[in-house]
C-alpha cells in the first residue's frame, strides 16, 4: 500500500508547463490524448483530486473495485484502465447510457442499474473487492459506504468522497464531516482525511479500512 500513483496512471505534460494525471484507454468525455495517454482532470474527478492531494489510497493498480455513483462512467473509466474487474453501480438511466459506451472498449468495467443503497440486488454478481470508491453526492453517504462494506476484502480500502452539502447546504462544512465520520466509524477506521479543495468546494475526500 502506498500514496505513489498506482501503476497505470501516470503524469503527463501535454506540451505545457502543467503536469496532468492520465491513464491509457479510448477517451470517454472528449479529454484530451497523447498517444493512448486520456488526461484524467482531477476537477472532474473526486479521486483524481484525491491523486493530486497525495492521498494514501493504497491502490497499486489491477485491484478489484466496486465503483459507487459512477454517473456517466468520466472516473470509473480511468479506474478501469489500471484497475482489475471494475463495477460501477448507478441509479440513473440517462447517465449509465454513457457508462455503457464507456464500457464497450473495457471488458473488465461492468455498469450495474442498481442503488447503492440496495447491495442485495448486486450482491450475486460482486466478487469481494480490495476497493470501494464512492462518489454519490447524495444524503446519507456514509449510510451507502457502510451498507457496502460487505464487499470490501479485510484489509481493503473505502476511497470516499463526501460532498458536505448534500448532507446538510447551510451547516459548517467541518461539522457535517465529522458526523460522517461518526457514522462511519460503526464499520471502518478512518486512516486518513483530505480536503479536495481547490478542485472541488465542499468536498472531502475519506480514506478508510473495515474494522
Ligand atoms: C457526483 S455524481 C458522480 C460522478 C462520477 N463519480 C464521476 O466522477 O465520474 C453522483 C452520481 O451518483 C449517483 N447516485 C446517487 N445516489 C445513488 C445511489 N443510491 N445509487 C446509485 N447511484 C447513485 C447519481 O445518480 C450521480 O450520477
Amino acid at each position: 500500500m502506498s500514496s505513489e500513483l498506482p501503476s497505470g496512471v501516470e503524469r503527463r505534460s501535454f506540451g505545457g508547463d502543467d503536469e496532468w494525471l492520465t491513464t491509457r484507454g479510448e477517451p470517454v468525455y472528449d479529454e484530451p490524448t497523447d498517444g493512448e495517454w486520456r488526461r484524467w482532470d482531477a476537477r472532474r474527478s473526486k479521486l483524481g483530486a484525491m491523486f493530486e492531494r497525495g492521498a494514501d489510497h493504497g491502490l497499486e493498480g489491477g485491484e478489484t473495485v466496486l465503483y459507487l455513483g459512477a454517473a456517466a462512467g468520466t472516473t470509473v473509466s480511468h479506474v478501469a484502465d489500471f484497475a482489475g474487474p471494475t463495477y460501477a453501480v448507478e441509479f440513473a438511466a440517462r447517465p449509465t447510457r454513457d457508462l455503457l459506451d464507456a464500457a464497450e472498449s473495457r471488458s473488465n468495467l461492468f455498469p450495474l442499474l442498481k442503488d447503492a443503497r440496495a447491495p442485495e440486488t448486486y450482491a450475486h454478481v460482486v466478487e469481494p473487492v480490495d476497493a470501494i470508491v464512492q462518489d454519490v453526492a447524495t444524503r446519507g453517504q456514509a449510510n451507502v459506504a457502510l451498507t457496502n462494506r460487505r464487499f470490501l476484502r479485510e484489509n481493503g480500502r473505502l476511497l470516499l468522497a463526501v460532498k458536505t452539502r448534500s448532507e446538510d447546504v447551510v451547516r459548517d462544512p467541518d461539522a457535517v464531516l465529522e458526523e460522517v465520520l461518526e457514522t462511519l466509524s460503526e464499520g471502518y477506521d478512518v486512516l486518513e482525511t483530505h480536503s479536495l479543495e481547490p478542485f472541488h468546494e465542499d468536498h472531502f475526500g475519506v480514506i478508510a479500512t473495515p474494522r
